[in-house]
């Protein structure tokens, strides 16, 4: 697609937004959230915020008003503060609130880069540690399926990850020198019987921003199944993939996570695995099974059903598929503009797909109430959510995490949307990318690009340094 045609799609959604606005009388709803101001551009239709500051992944999309926005303010406050008083939280867990590790909606800094040891020594991970065996391919019993490397008093955490840095320099063909980083790690202080490094594999990952869930979650499995079809480009040797994901008795294809394994947000999974509450979709403790659970009885730690309420749950459910997507900034300037047709030029748009449509219906949160307002949208993630061998071969390691998820192999990776990418360093206060957080900057997360993305990463190689700058400036316009 060409710039201009790209500019028409702006037109056309904010046609659509309009279109709708008239025919929903909604109160809240003004004229001004959808007149696209100077040198900014609609991600999201009618859920398209405008505002530019740290906050800017952590607002409610205009049309949350009223009673949602009442429901839409206690999901912020669950998922900042957890549940009143934190009670129900572990006995072992990942991180005291949804927030914690998803700090204002988005990437809270990964341990890799705030302590030397990763988790070992600075109390809070802010990521997830993956662990399954080698041999068998399935968790660990009395482990669960990630590493809970906190926990509340009186009670020992499952383990402490550490992390040790690779560096390997290289250069630009013009010479411009860039270096890039991969991590290996190692578990110590098991709260049990150590599990042996040749039977342990480990994925670790840092979290997603969360900006567009709603939408994400209102996407069209045909659109994305279409594109599966159609994105052969073997003069590029890209070809995605959908992960078809059975959750609830449903199959589909999986949109969220980076290894697109999941149908629906995970909220009853992150206050279960990430937290350690109990709730009706998940009854049992994730520790139970470990020998220590009755000494956490003694130590007075309540075992309690639903820890969490499913309604509860449900508000954090509304809290994230509300939030507003924030529009692209500086889309006049003529060096985000260079940029943009250099993103063409060097096929990244062949995975970061700009330009996808919501379902007429719109989404249904975990316990049945409806969001409308995402659907029948044109919107802007950069992403065919997809999945795509990212192949092996950089520094000797490439991508590969050796870990499944559904069909995804240690090679595959959904493509990450970069809507509200260039808002991250804002927000979050960092510039690390990429599953595990090794990027340090934009020209690293591309640089890390192989396999299908290794023929796309080479046309950025080689273009000339003023060219690679601007696709970085067009990328922060994000
Ligand atoms: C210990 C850190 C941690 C905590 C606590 C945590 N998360 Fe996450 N979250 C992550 C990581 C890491 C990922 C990426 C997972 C992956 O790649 O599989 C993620 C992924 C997600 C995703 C998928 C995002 C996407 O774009 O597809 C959602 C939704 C989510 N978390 C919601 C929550 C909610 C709700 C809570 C609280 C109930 C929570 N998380 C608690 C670390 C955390
Ligand atoms: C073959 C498909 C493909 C192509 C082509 C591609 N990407 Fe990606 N991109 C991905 C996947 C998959 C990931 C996630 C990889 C991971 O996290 O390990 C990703 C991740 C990224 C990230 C990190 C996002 C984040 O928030 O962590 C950036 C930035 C990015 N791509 C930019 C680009 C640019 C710029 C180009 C063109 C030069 C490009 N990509 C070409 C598939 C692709």
């Amino acid at each position: 697609m060409n710039v201009e045609s790209h500019c028409l799609t702006y037109l056309l959604s904010l046609a659509i937004a309009m279109g709708l606005m008239s025919c929903d009388d909604q109160e809240g709803m003004t004229d001004e959230y959808f007149e696209v101001k100077n040198g900014y551009a609609l991600s999201a239709g009618t859920s398209t915020i405008f505002n530019q500051s740290s906050h800017a992944y952590d607002l409610e999309a205009p049309w949350c008003t009223g009673s949602y926005l009442k429901r839409f303010n206690n999901g912020d406050q669950l998922y900042d503060d957890g549940p009143i008083n934190n009670e129900g939280l572990g006995p072992v867990y990942c991180g005291y609130s949804c927030g914690s590790c998803h700090n204002n909606a988005g990437r809270t800094t990964p341990a890799a880069w705030t302590s030397s040891e990763g988790s070992g020594s600075n109390g809070m991970s802010a990521q997830l540690v993956y662990i399954a065996s080698r041999n068998t391919g399935k968790f660990f019993q009395g482990y669960g399926r990630v590493l809970h490397d906190q926990s509340i008093y009186g009670v020992k955490a499952e383990g402490k990850l550490h992390t040790t840095k690779h560096y390997e320099n290289f250069t630009f063909p013009d010479g411009e020198p860039y270096q890039l980083v991969y991590f290996t790690y190692e578990i110590t202080e098991w709260y049990a019987d150590s599990i042996k490094p040749e039977d342990l594999k480990i994925s670790v990952r840092q979290p997603l921003r969360h900006v567009g869930q709603g939408q994400i979650m209102s996407l069209i499995p045909s659109e994305l199944e279409a594109l599966a079809a159609q994105s052969n480009y073997p003069e590029y040797g890209i070809s995605g993939r959908c992960n078809y994901i059975t959750e609830r008795g449903r199959t589909s294809v999986g949109v969220g996570g980076n290894k697109a394994n999941h149908l629906d947000l995970t909220v009853e999974l992150g206050f279960s695995s990430d937290m350690g509450y109990t709730s009706t979709r998940f009854p049992e403790e994730v520790c139970a099974g470990q020998t220590q659970i009755s000494q956490a009885a003694i130590m007075g730690y309540n075992y309690t059903k639903n820890e969490v309420s499913t309604a509860d749950m449900e508000d954090v459910d509304l809290y994230m598929q509300s939030l507003g997507v924030p529009a692209r900034r500086d889309v006049d300037n003529p060096t985000v503009q260079r940029g943009e047709q250099m993103f063409y030029k060097a096929k990244c748009h062949l995975c970061h797909t700009v330009t996808l449509h919501t379902k007429n219906e719109g989404t249904t949160l975990l316990n049945g109430t409806r969001l409308p307002w995402t659907g029948g949208q044109v919107i802007h993630p950069y992403s065919d959510f997809l999945l795509h061998d990212m192949g092996r071969e950089i520094c000797g390691v490439g991508l590969n995490d050796d870990f499944t998820a559904g069909l995804a192999t240690g090679v595959e990776w959904r493509t990450t949307p970069l809507w509200g990418i260039g808002l991250q360093k804002l927000v979050n206060g960092h510039t690390y990318f990429l599953h595990d957080g090794r990027a340090r900057n934009l020209v690293e997360a591309i640089m890390w690009h192989g396999g299908e993305g290794e023929a796309s990463k080479n046309l950025f190689k080689n273009m000339p340094k003023s060219d690679r700058d601007a696709l970085v400036r067009f990328l922060q316009s994000l």
